[in-house]
This record gives structure tokens, sequence and C-alpha cells, in this order.
């Protein structure tokens, strides 16, 4: 092994951005992913992408996810597992939409544990209800790199004073068209958020109860700037 090439055990930094649909984490994500110089793990997005791919698992997600609803948590917990043996997670990660339930965190701390690992804090987006709806729906996407824009509070610079649609909605870096997501709309999302106060909710209170885990709630009811200047301050601290 080459100098300077060994990892002490309990050094990675394992960080889980928790937070309700349209809370920031995608918005945020990128500003921690740079500071850290650490992988982003979506479950979202590789979930979107195994479906997008027409793979089994794929087809199987594709339906509960337009619902709203959650995968089969042995596909979820299963994906993770792959993805973090990989050798860029090696001084940590950034997991986002995972855990969502307390059964996933179970499993999440024992895969940690067999490497003599744990998570290392949890941030945790807080906005109202009310204030998600609007958010999710004037979303639009990205595909190809995940960057995410709103009509109103993020407006890609094609737009102007246009009305919103695949022709005045292009992405700022490549002139590619924005899509809304499937999931996006206002019937899924009531369940989305059903089964985030049902779920996910008492991941919080379970990382909560563990010692060594720095957990932070911030505000995710401010300008996109302010809340990324406690994240920062959360992480550093
Ligand atoms: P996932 O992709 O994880 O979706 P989600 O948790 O519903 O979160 P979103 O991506 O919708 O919201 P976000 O918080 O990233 O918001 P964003 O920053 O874009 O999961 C999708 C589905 O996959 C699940 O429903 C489930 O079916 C399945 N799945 C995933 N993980 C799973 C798991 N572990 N187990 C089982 N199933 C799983 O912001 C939203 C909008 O608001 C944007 O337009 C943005 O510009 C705007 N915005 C952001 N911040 C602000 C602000 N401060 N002020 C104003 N506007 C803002």
């Amino acid at each position: 092994m080459g100098c300077g090439t060994s990892k002490e055990k309990g050094e990675k930094k394992v960080i889980i951005l928790l937070g309700p649909p349209g809370s920031g984490k995608g918005s945020q994500a990128p500003k921690i992913v740079e500071l850290l110089q650490t992988p982003h793990l979506s479950t979202g997005d590789m979930l979107r992408a195994a479906v997008a791919s027409g793979s089994e698992l794929g087809k199987e997600a594709k339906e509960v996810m337009e619902k709203g609803g959650l995968v089969d948590y042995k596909v979820v917990v299963g994906i993770i597992k792959e993805r973090i043996k990989e050798k860029d997670c090696e001084k940590g990660f950034l997991l986002d939409g995972f855990p969502r339930t307390v059964e996933q965190a179970e499993m999440l701390d024992d895969m940690l544990k067999e490497e003599g690992e744990k998570v290392s804090s949890v941030i945790a987006l807080e906005v109202p209800d009310e204030v998600l709806t609007e958010r999710i729906c004037g979303r639009w996407i990205h595909k190809p790199s995940g960057r995410s824009y709103h009509v109103k509070f993020a407006p890609p610079k094609s737009l102007g004073n246009k009305e919103p649609s695949p022709e005045t909605m292009l992405d700022d870096e490549t002139g590619e068209a924005l899509t809304q997501r499937e999931d996006d709309s206002e019937e899924a999302l009531k369940l989305r958020l059903e089964t985030y106060h049902k779920e996910t909710v008492p991941v919080l209170a379970y990382y909560e109860g563990r010692e060594g885990v720095v957990v932070e709630k911030i505000d995710g009811n401010r300008r996109i700037e302010e809340i990324w200047g406690s994240i920062e301050e959360a992480i550093m601290a």
C-alpha cells in the first residue's frame, strides 16, 4: 500500500440530508458535494435512472414512484449497499432520500458497522407542507445533469416574461429542454407528504437518540443562500 493511502476506521464523513419533497435537498446537495468533495447518492435519482433504463427493477419502481409511494426497501437498500462499496465513497458520501424509514436507517447502520463506520451527521430541512406544493408544482429539471429550476423561485435565463413550456424552459448551461417529473403533481404530492410524515419523520428521532450522531434541524423556508449558510455552518462545526 502506498504512503498516505491507508484509511483509519471511523474517519468517513457520512452525511444524511433529510427533508420532505420540495424542501430543497436537491438544491442544496450539490453545494455540500462541492464543499466536501464526496459523492452525492440520491436514491430518487438512482431509481429514476433505473426507470429510464427500462430494467426489471425500473419497471417495478415506476408505478410506485408515479403514485408517490415508497419503493420496496430491499431494492433501495441493495442499490445503496453496492454503491457505497465504490472507491469514490472511501472518504464518505452524502445520502439524499435515504434512509426514508427507521427500518432503512437500521440497515444503513448495520452496513456501516460492518466497516467500523457510522453516520456522522443528519441535516434535516424543515418546511411547512403548504409551501411545498408551490415549490413542487413549479419545478422543472434538466434530466442529464439533475439541475433543478423553478418557474418563480429559480427560473432559467430562457424564460424571461414568457409562459413556462418545454420551448421556453431551457437549461442555462446546455440550452437543452427542461422537463417536469411524473410525480410532481398535486395528487402524487399528497401521498408523498403523508408518507414523509408517517415513515420518514421518525428517522430523525431515531438518530437524535444515537450517540455520536450530530442532528441539525434547519429552517428550509428561507432564501436558498441563507439555508446554505446554516448547512455550511452545521457541517463545518
Ligand atoms: P426523491 O427524488 O428523493 O424525491 P423527494 O424526497 O420527494 O424530494 P424531491 O426531489 O422532490 O425534493 P427536493 O427536496 O430535492 O427539492 P428541490 O431541491 O428539487 O424520491 C422520489 C421517489 O423515489 C419517492 O417518492 C419514492 O417513490 C422513491 N424513493 C426514493 N428514495 C427511496 C427510499 N429510500 N425508499 C423507498 N423509495 C424511495 O426543490 C424543489 C423546488 O423548489 C425546486 O424547483 C427548487 O428550485 C425550489 N426551491 C428549493 N429551495 C427553495 C427555497 N429555499 N425557496 C424557494 N424555492 C426553492
